[in-house]
């Protein structure tokens, strides 16, 4: 039975534990693309005193998590102006020996929960054009092509519009 956990304030073992899964699993993604990889970047960005995360432990009394996201509330512009306010999820990671079981969509889920808890409008994340296998994981979820995606770079930013609850007064 897998764990899920929520921190703002992950100490520094986790923090090179994620730095470090983040460059095995995209390093070579961010070496062939317009930003390169920079490791101390990274570091800052999961640093970041907005940054919020879900961690995903394969049992209890596991000590070192198997995946988590990095995600953010944040306000995002609209291209016909205005902001619309987004869970941005800055990064989604599993150990490879985890992959494909199912546990990436249970971690979407609870995002998405977050997302409406939240009130947000959009879930929100950029992913690399050659990452086919998350291309597609997003797609089947719902996640499409959003206003703001650049056609000419590496990456493509993708959003989910959240379903919003149809309330009856009587
Ligand atoms: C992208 C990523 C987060 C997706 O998470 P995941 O755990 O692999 O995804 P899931 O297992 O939930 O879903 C993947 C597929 O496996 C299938 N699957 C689900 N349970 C399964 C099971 N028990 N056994 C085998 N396959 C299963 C799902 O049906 C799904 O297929 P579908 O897309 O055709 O529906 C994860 O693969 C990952 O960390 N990749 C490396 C890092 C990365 O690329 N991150 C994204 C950066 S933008």
């Amino acid at each position: 039975m897998i764990r899920i956990e929520f921190s703002d304030n992950p100490n520094e073992e986790l923090k090179s534990w994620m730095i470090n899964l983040i460059e095995e699993n995209a390093r070579g993604d961010y070496e062939t693309s317009e930003e390169g990889w920079d490791r101390d970047k990274k570091l800052r960005e999961i640093s970041h005193p907005e940054a919020k995360y879900l961690y995903v432990y394969h049992s209890d009394n596991a000590i070192l998590p198997i995946g988590f996201s990095h995600y953010r509330i944040e306000d995002e512009e609209r291209l016909k102006g205005g902001t619309r306010k987004v869970l941005y999820i800055y990064e989604i990671h599993f150990m490879a020996q985890y992959t494909g079981k199912g546990f990436g969509s249970t971690l979407m889920e609870n995002l998405e929960q977050l997302g409406s808890q939240n009130g947000v409008s959009d879930l929100m994340l950029t992913v690399f054009k050659r990452n086919n296998y998350a291309l597609s994981f997003y797609k089947k979820r719902g996640f499409i092509k959003d206003e703001l995606s650049p056609e000419d770079k590496s990456y493509m930013i993708l959003s989910k519009p959240m379903r919003r609850r149809r309330i009856k007064y009587i």
